[in-house]
């Protein structure tokens, strides 16, 4: 059978009989059933509704315009009524075809853009308080409970307030325990600046503002050149505390210090004082605490000389005493008037005595699996 063209008149291709209408109808009907069947997606489906509807060149516009229109009228009849039920056919399948590929797309983006609220999402760790901060917090909270409140100051200062302010004037050789780095300047800066090297500057910026009664602890980094190993570190952390009024006596400050370490290390623990020498105090002490890890004995749980003391029993935790006189004429302060007590303590240290840690440098090298034992 010759392909049924409907670009050629009927007589060009030899049909008379109105019985010979139909099964060209019903060959044009089968093709379009085929390419139907080929259209898939929205595009598709545009170039097919045009090749099939299109008003000039469609299909249907070539039926009307090459089988209907030129038919002899014995023919038209069964032209028409075949145009007409093969329209319908068609227009129906193009419009069904249009609906189900919509309604298609529309269900395969939801399932593309679902959201599944049952999915567990994304989990983002949350940091926690570095070691170093947690007991600053409790030396904080624990000092807050006692009437004390909180400075803080400058890490880079002037040798006045880190030295000569406390009674470290050029070339006293206390000046060599703390060498410290200093801050290259232009030529003709006013003062010299370096790191400071301890928290106790703040004991004359407080007193300089404030008048006594004060009661006030410093926290803060301090910084000195000494050259790291288990226990030191270039750069470490100080509580500073000063207390000053018109009646502080040594057994106020004696009661406070032990308070705060029963509160810091629990009842345990016994403390007591050693004479020592700081330019700014008089008398000065050390302070020192039973050796945790031996419970005091010396001896360490294995049999041999407790590693952490010495065998001493004993561990040194910081530094304090009655504020010397002589700092008072720094700050326009009576020293006939008033006294007081100050000390300054190695948080570091505190933290690795009471956690149990030996080695300082663990807290500066950010290994998370360290970190994470302090959540
Ligand atoms: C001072 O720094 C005095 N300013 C303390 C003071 C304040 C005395 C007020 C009197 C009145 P010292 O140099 O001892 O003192 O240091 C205090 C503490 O800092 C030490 O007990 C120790 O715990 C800690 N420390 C000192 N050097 C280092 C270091 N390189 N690394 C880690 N901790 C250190």
């Amino acid at each position: 059978m010759t392909e049924t063209s409907t670009a050629r008149t009927l007589a060009d291709q030899g049909v008379a009989a109105p019985a010979a209408v139909a099964p060209l109808f019903a060959n044009v009907r089968s093709r379009f059933d085929n390419e139907i069947s080929a259209v898939h997606d929205e595009s598709a489906w545009k170039n097919f509704r045009d090749a099939w509807l299109g008003r000039k060149s469609g299909v249907l516009a070539q039926i009307t315009d090459n089988w209907l229109k030129p038919a002899a009228r014995e023919l038209k009849p069964a032209v028409g009524a075949g145009l007409n039920e093969l329209r319908a056919h068609v227009e129906a399948q193009i419009e069904a075809r249009r609906a189900s590929i919509e309604s298609g797309a529309e269900a395969s983006a939801l399932a593309r853009e679902r959201i599944d609220l049952s999915l567990p999402g994304v989990v983002r760790p949350v940091g926690s308080h570095h070691l170093i901060r947690q007991v600053f917090q409790q030396i904080e909270d624990i000092f807050f409970s006692i009437g004390f409140s909180i400075v803080e100051g400058p890490e880079i200062e002037t040798p006045y307030y880190n030295f000569e302010a406390l009674n470290i004037p050029e070339f006293h050789p206390v000046r060599d325990d703390m060498d410290t780095f200093y801050i290259d300047l232009p030529k003709g800066a006013p003062t010299p600046l370096l790191l400071r090297t301890h928290t106790s500057p703040m004991q004359i910026r407080t007193m300089e503002k404030r008048q006594p009664p004060v009661r006030v602890i410093v926290p803060g980094k301090v910084y000195r050149r000494d050259n790291p190993d288990a226990t030191h570190s270039f750069i470490f952390h100080q509580v500073e505390g000063l207390a000053v009024d018109t009646d502080i006596t040594f057994c106020d400050f004696t009661g406070t210090i032990e308070y705060f370490v029963q509160q810091f290390f629990g009842a345990g623990v016994k403390t007591r004082f050693r004479p020592s020498y700081f330019p700014f105090t008089e008398p000065s002490v050390e302070f020192d605490v039973s050796c945790i890890f031996c419970g005091g004995s010396g001896t360490a749980a294995s049999g041999g000389t407790c590693s952490k003391c010495k065998g001493a029993g004993w561990i040194e935790l910081f530094g304090a005493g009655m504020v010397d006189p002589a700092v008072y004429g720094f700050v326009n302060y009576d020293p006939k008037k008033v006294s007081g007590f100050a000390f300054g303590m190695g948080i570091d240290r505190l933290a690795m005595l009471k956690y149990g840690i030996d080695d300082i440098q663990v807290f500066f090298q950010n290994d998370i699996r360290f970190l994470k034992q302090f959540p």
